[in-house]
């Protein structure tokens, strides 16, 4: 880590605060087919990642992202529509850059969301999981480097990756409307291949109960920068060798059917956060 993502981070907070995105509390990570969350936020601003100085130009066609500030569950939240995925070709610092400057405009607590296939043979397609831990097996980490003091520590403890606090809070608020919730352990891989059915079965031997491509960075960099994280993946699939086959318009099929509840129980638990 150089000199230039230190300097890029105080360049994009400044920029965000210039307009008008003023000490959010809650940062939240919208993931596939999950964005329209940002949407429900009041008197919200909204800036294209373009416009942001530093931060990763996208290289994807179509929707380039943005994020969106705003009062959402009676919070401050900086929500971002759209995330960068390794398996992009960003390097970690660009896909957990966000991250960083959402910790430099003072968030202190990160919400992060996705699509992930089920592993757990106990799981739906649509059903909501809480993020209890996670298995790094992206192979690499983004604290690899110098480690730069002044954003946290060398050794990053990973204890309590996701708060216990918050899981129970997600519980709590499920309940509370009648939505019956999963959990389990999120297992990290870089993509952009599905895993084969081997995989799976390793996966699953390994303890994980939901596999995806993303998240695991960006949950490194909030704890080693001090954040506590809430987690909840949608489960779209079953994973490989459980189904037939995988494609990507089944994933976005069905964030689109299960995003009411999702929506609000993230709604429901920002408030309660
Ligand atoms: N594997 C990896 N990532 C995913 C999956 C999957 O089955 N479904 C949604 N994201």
């Amino acid at each position: 880590m150089d000199r230039t993502y230190l300097d890029s981070i105080g360049s994009a907070a400044v920029y965000l605060k210039s307009k008008g995105i003023e000490h959010p509390a809650v940062g939240l990570i919208l993931g596939s087919g999950l964005g329209e969350l940002a949407d429900e936020a009041e008197d919200s601003i909204v800036i294209p990642y373009e416009d942001i100085p530093g931060f990763p130009v996208s290289t994807v066609e179509g929707h380039a992202g943005q994020l969106v500030y705003g009062t959402l569950g009676g919070k401050k939240v900086l929500a971002m529509q759209g995330r960068f995925h390794y398996y992009e070709g960003y390097s970690l610092e660009s896909v957990t850059f966000p991250v960083r400057v959402m910790k430099a405009l003072g968030v202190e607590t990160l919400v992060v969301t996705n699509a992930a296939g089920g592993v757990n043979s106990t799981f739906n397609p649509g059903d909501l999981m809480i993020i209890s831990d996670h298995i790094n097996f992206t192979g690499v980490n983004p604290l690899m480097g110098k480690n730069e003091s002044t954003l946290g520590p060398r050794f990053t403890d990973m204890t309590e990756a996701y708060d216990k606090e918050y899981q129970k809070l997600i519980r709590e608020c499920a309940e509370a409307q009648g939505l019956s919730v999963k959990e389990g352990v999120y297992f990290g891989l870089s993509g952009p291949t599905y895993e084969t059915p081997a995989e799976i079965r390793m996966i699953r031997t390994l303890g994980g109960d939901a596999v995806g491509m993303s998240t695991v960075p960006e949950v490194i960099v909030a704890k080693h920068a001090g954040l506590r994280v809430a987690g909840i993946s949608c489960i779209t699939n079953y994973a490989a060798g459980m189904q037939a086959n995988l494609d990507h318009a089944e994933v976005v099929e069905v964030t689109t059917r299960v995003k009411e509840s999702f929506k609000s129980l993230v709604k429901s638990l920002i408030e309660k956060l």
